[in-house]
């Protein structure tokens, strides 16, 4: 893994809530390496970040071929002018999922198997369930990883990030994995032009470390108001309004919204969501040196981060003309542009901050410490990378093999099979709770 830099004396974290008790910042290099795990100072870095997008770009002008709508009314309200699709039906949640965490895998370099845990937001999930981090455990070969599933929209991503800096915080992951992964292409109305504009297909990773060096994600801001859940939302195929004929040939099971509505709060909620983890984080806005905001419509970066907190648009990264709204991997994936780009460097004070369905809003400030520079791919690292992932293959070949060996086997139980054998004491019938035996 990259070496995460010290910070220099004039440029440390502040302390508040963000740092673990009885640790102050500067001081992890001083102390014993022996100490007991609980009592070292522990901070949640980024070290690792990939993307990864579908081929297959729609532009505005491709969608005047298929809705009453334009490219000037397009990019001037939204400030959109393509996106990319999964066109091919193989492209899926966990396809580009898996893809963007082997890029993120290979920054941090760091082998799949020292993954702690996965955390995959989506509200496109490959199935109900199995969750879509277990199949990218799966597709990984991340054997020692636990996974699960995220459900909070576009603000998924920075929740997933405040999930793994507590679990590495506490103590219970050295690394966790956080992807934003989703196709709305497959739950878009292709008919209905005031949402199928907006989205677009990807996936963006990042893998948070543990470390004693201070800095990395400072303080976080969750928040969610239910009660407007119906302003954005896919009505069918949960338990309240389960997949039927009916729901399908009334178009249930595409994305409802009320532009209007989502666009007023979500104004309201960035600015209000970054002054709260820059207040925790000890940063005054002055201070911020990068936001990478939602990439949902310019005008709602424009009318919250700039206008309202007076953010200068040279620190707010923006890349939503080329992929329009990828929800919870927009973050992510602007990250890694931004990256791409020399916009930042170790020392820099980041703000990630989202909104979505839920609704939900959520956003963190972080003390950048990452060297950025692109790493080493010399042939022995790239022979050594295509091994483990023709390996996590054959493994997961091999388990599903065996299970249906189990599964061919003659059941041990099946009725006949041990017929005139005497029973064993431990076979021997368990005599039932009845009231007389209860007496005995
Ligand atoms: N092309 C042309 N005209 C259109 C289109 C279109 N694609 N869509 C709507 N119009 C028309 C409307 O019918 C309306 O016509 P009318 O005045 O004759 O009735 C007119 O344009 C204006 O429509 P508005 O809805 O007022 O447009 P608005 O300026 O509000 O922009 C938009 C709509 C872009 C959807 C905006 O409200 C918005 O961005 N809202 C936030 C949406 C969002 O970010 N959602 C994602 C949340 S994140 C998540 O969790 C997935």
């Amino acid at each position: 893994m990259a070496e995460i830099k010290q910070p220099s004396a004039t440029n440390q974290p502040t302390t508040n809530g963000a740092h673990p008790p009885g640790s102050e910042p500067g001081v992890a290099a001083e102390r014993s390496p022996d100490a007991p795990l609980t009592h070292r100072p522990r901070y949640a870095h980024i070290v690792g970040w990939g993307y990864h997008v579908p081929g297959k770009v729609i532009t505005n002008h491709d969608l005047e071929q298929i809705v009453d709508t334009n490219d000037e009314w397009i990019r001037s309200r939204t400030g959109i002018a393509e996106r990319h699709v999964a066109a091919d039906p193989k492209e899926t949640s966990v396809s580009l999922a898996v893809a963007a965490a082997r890029k993120a895998l290979e920054v941090a370099d760091v082998p799949a198997s020292k993954i702690d845990l996965i955390i995959c937001s989506t509200t496109t999930p490959e199935h109900i369930f199995p969750a879509t981090a277990c199949l990218i455990q799966d597709a990984l070969g991340a054997n020692n990883a636990g996974a699960f599933d995220l459900s909070a929209a576009c603000s998924g991503f920075v929740y997933g990030l405040a999930m793994a800096r507590g679990h590495i915080l506490a103590g219970d992951a050295e690394y966790v994995l956080v992807i934003g992964a989703e196709t709305l292409s497959r739950i878009v109305d292709w008919t209905d032009r005031e949402t199928c504009i907006l989205f677009g297909d990807g996936a963006g990773a990042v893998l948070v470390a543990a470390s004693e060096v201070p800095g990395g994600i400072m303080s976080v801001d969750l928040g969610s108001d239910g009660s407007g859940g119906n302003n954005l939302i896919l009505p069918a195929g949960g338990s309240a309004m389960p997949t039927s004929l009916e729901t399908v040939s009334s178009g249930m099971h595409y994305v409802k919204m009320d532009g209007k509505a989502v666009f007023r709060f979500a104004t309201r909620v960035m600015a209000s969501s970054t002054r709260k983890v820059l207040e925790r984080a000890g940063y005054t806005t002055d201070e911020v040196d990068l936001v990478v905001p939602h990439q949902a419509n310019i005008r709602i970066i424009q009318n919250s981060v700039l206008n309202q907190l007076k953010i200068p648009a040279e620190k707010v990264f923006v890349n939503l003309e080329k992929y329009g709204n990828t929800s919870t991997a927009s973050i992510p994936i602007a990250l890694c542009e931004a990256i791409e780009a020399g916009k930042l460097k170790p020392g820099y004070k980041v703000v990630f901050v989202g909104f979505g369905a839920g609704l939900t809003w959520a956003a963190c400030a972080i003390d950048w410490r990452t060297p950025v520079e692109k790493p080493e791919t010399g042939w022995w690292k790239n022979t050594r990378r295509q091994a483990t992932y023709s390996a996590a293959a054959a493994r997961s070949m091999w388990r599903r093999a065996v299970r249906w060996v189990y599964e061919v086997l003659p059941d041990p139980e099946a009725p006949g099979r041990d017929e005139g054998r005497e029973k064993t004491p431990a076979e021997a019938p368990v005599k039932e709770n009845t009231p007389e035996r209860v007496r005995e």
